[in-house]
């Protein structure tokens, strides 16, 4: 029966796998790991405190009779800058990595899967070649003659296969794009910014809910990740015959937009969708913004040439970010706020959600004017069959986030406003 160590074991991606695995037959023993709360409370798991950022002897020594052969890695600390994102990233790994070995605890691991993301193709950097596939190019160094920002993900993944080579076991690394789920006390994904700003329409005068990004990002395709499917994709991966040693886009299988998605927003909030989503003279009270990327460019540039777009705008120009309603100004006008404080006083809303959304992500995921599809024939082809359906889950994310008291109960906000 093996035993599982999930390490960010009380975030999106890290408490989804907690409670799969807890579900799953197969698991005896979980072993939560995180610095702040217990996490889940069930018989099979034991919260154990971890500071990955502490040195291997302290953590070999909190890590004391914790032992898997399936170790699924979650923990993930941003920074604004990417040099030292990555510096903090790899170093967390490295020294878990070290710490195991310390304990001799290595040679009982059988797989380590290892959770890193879109980023991984320069999604945040500008457009990207579409669908993206594991095997596409790294940004590395000067490749196609850029200097590419760090990607922390690439540190990593070097970390654990010199690892797992030294100690003979396997790895595992996962590609989800933007997430949907929900973790306890963590306010930092897309579906609350977006949640929150529903709601914040619906209660507006009229209840229109504009679009904030640009027409193109409107039109365009893109994939999410549900963060329970992408816990099923970690169980299956950690156990199938010929997943060690690869690395796999989780996507839920689905091909979505936002032109799709909006007029269901908008119904579920009970909103109005605006007689002319795109017309600047509507928005007038709202102020737009237009970004360009500081120092990239679009990562398609390394196959311009191949696709013979080379000279095209569509790989040379500056990666820009265009919003008709930029979240984070609008996160932060006085009546946006009035009507926030409004609806937090009537349903008893938690303060912390609107203070920690990320106004900044759904700024660049809205503003941006390029696609963002994985492919999933790889999993497919090893026999991966999962599937999400995106609104279903974006759907339940909000019911989660209701129960939570993040967001509005959804009939109580319909009647009042
Ligand atoms: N969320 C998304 O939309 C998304 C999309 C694509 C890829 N990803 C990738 O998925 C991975 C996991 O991200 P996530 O969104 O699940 O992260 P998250 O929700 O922010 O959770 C991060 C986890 O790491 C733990 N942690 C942070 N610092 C720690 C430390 N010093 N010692 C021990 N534990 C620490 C946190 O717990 P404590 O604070 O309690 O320690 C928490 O459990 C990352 O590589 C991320 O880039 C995420």
């Amino acid at each position: 029966m093996p035993a599982a160590i999930v390490t960010g074991a009380t975030g999106i991606t890290g408490s989804a796998i907690v409670r799969h695995l807890i579900k799953d037959p197969s698991y005896t023993k979980i072993y939560s790991l995180s610095r702040s709360n217990a996490g889940l409370d069930h018989p099979k798991v034991q919260h154990v405190h971890l500071d990955l950022q502490g040195n291997s002897d302290h953590m070999a020594k909190d890590l004391a009779g914790v032992s898997a052969e399936h170790i699924f890695f979650c923990a993930y600390l941003p920074n604004d800058d990417p040099g030292e994102t990555d510096r903090i990233n790899a170093a967390m790994l490295s020294s878990f990595l070290s710490a195991l070995t310390k304990m001799g605890e290595d040679k009982h691991i059988k797989r380590f899967v290892l959770t890193c993301g879109f980023k991984q193709y320069g999604v945040h950097l500008g457009r990207v070649k579409q669908p993206s596939l594991e095997s596409d190019p790294l940004l590395l160094d000067s490749a196609g003659g850029v200097s590419w920002p760090p990607i922390f993900y690439y540190t990593q993944q070097q970390i654990l296969a010199k690892a797992a080579k030294a100690g003979n076991w396997e790895w595992v690394c996962t590609l989800p794009e933007d997430v949907l789920g929900f973790a306890k006390g963590n306010f930092m994904n897309e579906a609350t910014a977006i949640g929150l700003y529903c709601v914040v329409c619906k209660a507006s005068p009229g209840s229109e809910l504009p679009f904030p990004g640009n027409k193109d990002n409107y039109l365009t395709f893109n994939t999410w990740t549900s963060a329970n499917l992408h816990a099923q994709f970690c169980l299956w991966a950690a156990k199938a015959a010929g997943a060690g040693n690869e690395i796999f886009n989780v996507t839920n299988g689905d091909s979505e937009s936002f032109q799709n998605l909006w007029p269901k927003l908008a119904e579920r909030f009970g909103c109005k969708i605006p007689d002319q989503m795109f017309s600047n003279s509507g928005f007038k009270d709202y102020e737009s913004s237009t970004i360009q990327l500081k120092n990239t460019q679009h990562p398609l540039i390394l196959h311009a040439k191949n696709m013979g777009l080379a000279k095209d705008p569509i790989a040379t120009d500056a990666p820009t970010l265009r919003l008709q309603i930029d979240p984070e100004k609008w996160a932060k006008r006085s009546d946006v706020n009035e009507i926030w404080a409004r609806l937090r006083k009537q349903y008893g809303l938690d303060q912390m959600a609107w203070e920690k959304a990320t106004w900044d992500f759904l700024t660049f995921v809205l503003g941006r004017d390029w696609n963002c599809i994985g492919s999933m024939s790889k999993a497919r082809k090893l026999g991966w069959t999962g599937y999400a359906d995106t609104w279903d889950e974006l759907v339940d994310t909000f019911e989660r986030l209701e129960e939570a008291g993040i967001l509005p109960p959804l009939q109580q906000l319909k009647h009042d406003y």
